[in-house]
């Protein structure tokens, strides 16, 4: 007994000596509390911020990223209940009602349940409906969202190709499928626990085989990004991400599948093992140095990629039953957060980070990302569930 205490105390400094304090920083409640004050009405939500001074431009509703700002209200409630001294010594963080804010953030998403363009991300729409089923599991507009988000998801997969199509295309044969619909899966499973409508859960764990075959190479790397041999980060980490959420599904069910654990570990040992030197995440783990502009000389990061894989990483240790693996996954997360911190945490800027690109090939790069900072507190967050830090 007094050897695993000791042992759980030692595993405990170990961690907290790496995982960047910023994670509890109390700037990250005042910010999210101001940008949302700065809001207009009818809202419009944060996307991506300028490149000079991290002011956030603001986008309408039916845009792919709206679910994230909503959602972030929701996290930071979830942090009072983690880091109850944290909170006491935060005044904004212990004081604001942050799921009556999550509430009345969500509500400018839910007229898309009905009619939206956002194709396959519809899952990320339905986040801040999921995040309110947690609080109050018995709220009806939360159910209703997200069996319309579902049943919209679902009408977008095709039996023939197995798959959930990610956009409409100008040619109906045109099949387009990325590997960010791995993402989106989670609302299909969401609606399935509250429905056993079976149909859904198949049609994720098709796309999820689906995805297996046609978008892995050997090496464990995804297709997407600077080139047809290169591999995009962001979505390298989309796919660590949605793989360990489809096996944390069917674990332990009778649709229990190990090639699902296998996929991510090869997805999260492909990044790891393709992070630079300078343990910064390269937005295209294959990418350029810049020739000219403000970068010139350097391969940008993407932030967002980085907070994405830490969390794709942790969720893939929380399902793990190998305590090495667990252990290099965790690892991995931290390095990775610790290093994204260093590079990219900006006290004077709206965003909490830096360095996202948001779309190299289209010059929209060198900003704060709102699923950035989303994930960089959802991953602090985890490391506090996990017991691996304390906060
Ligand atoms: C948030 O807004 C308050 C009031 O305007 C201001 O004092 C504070 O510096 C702001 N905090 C951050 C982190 O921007
Ligand atoms: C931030 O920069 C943008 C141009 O990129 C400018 O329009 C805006 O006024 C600046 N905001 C502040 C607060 O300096
Ligand atoms: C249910 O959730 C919706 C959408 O987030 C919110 O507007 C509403 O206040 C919630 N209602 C209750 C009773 O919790
Ligand atoms: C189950 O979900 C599928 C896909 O949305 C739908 O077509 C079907 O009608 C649903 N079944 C039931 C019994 O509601
Ligand atoms: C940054 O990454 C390097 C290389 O992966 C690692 O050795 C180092 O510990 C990291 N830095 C921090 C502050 O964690
Ligand atoms: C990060 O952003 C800063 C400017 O905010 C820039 O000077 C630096 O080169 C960027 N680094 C990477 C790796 O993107």
């Amino acid at each position: 007994m007094l050897g695993s205490l000791l042992v759980l105390f030692l595993a405990l400094t170990a961690y907290a000596s790496q995982t960047p304090p910023e994670l509890f920083s109390s700037l990250i409640p005042q910010k999210v509390l101001n940008t949302s004050r700065t809001l207009p009405s009818p809202i419009k939500y944060p996307q991506y911020t300028t490149t000079g001074n991290g002011t956030w431009l603001l986008f309408a509703p039916d845009t792919w990223t709206s679910g994230f700002f909503p959602s972030t209200p929701y996290a930071l409630d979830s942090r009072v209940k983690l880091c109850p001294d944290q909170a006491t010594k935060q005044s904004v963080l212990a004081s604001t009602d942050w799921i009556n804010l999550g509430r009345s953030l969500s509500t400018g998403l839910i007229p898309l349940e009905t009619k939206n363009t956002q194709g396959h991300d519809v899952g990320f729409l339905s986040m801040p409906f999921m995040l309110e089923l947690l609080v109050n599991p018995q709220n009806e507009t939360a159910i209703h969202a997200i069996n319309a988000f579902a049943a919209d998801l679902a009408a977008r997969f095709n039996p023939t190709v197995g798959c959930t199509r990610s956009w409409d295309t100008a040619d109906p044969t045109d099949f387009t499928v990325i590997i960010d619909n791995m993402m989106n899966l989670e609302v299909l499973f969401s609606s399935f626990a509250l429905t056993r409508n079976t149909t859904l859960r198949s049609i994720a764990l098709t796309h999820a085989r689906t995805t297996i075959t046609n978008h892995i190479r050997a090496d464990g790397s995804t297709w997407h990004g600077f080139s047809d041999s290169s591999t995009w980060s962001r979505g390298q980490a989309w796919g660590i991400y949605g793989f360990a959420n489809v096996y944390r599904h069917v674990k332990g069910t009778e649709e229990e599948d190990e090639v699902l654990l296998d996929t991510a570990r090869r997805l999260a040992e492909f990044f790891l093992d393709h992070i630079p030197k300078d343990g910064i995440v390269p937005w295209d783990f294959n990418a350029p140095v810049e020739s000219s502009g403000t970068l010139k000389g350097v391969v940008p990061s993407d932030s967002s990629a980085a907070t994405v894989a830490a969390n794709g990483l942790l969720l893939l240790a929380q399902v793990e039953d190998n305590d090495d693996m667990k252990q290099r996954w965790t690892n991995g997360a931290i390095d990775i957060l610790a290093n994204i911190t260093s590079l990219a945490w900006r006290p004077r800027w709206q965003s909490l980070l830096s360095n996202g690109t948001v779309n190299r090939p289209q010059n929209n790069f060198a900003t704060g990302i709102v699923y950035g900072d989303y994930y960089y507190i959802a991953a602090g967050n985890m490391l506090a569930e996990m017991g691996l830090v304390e906060c």
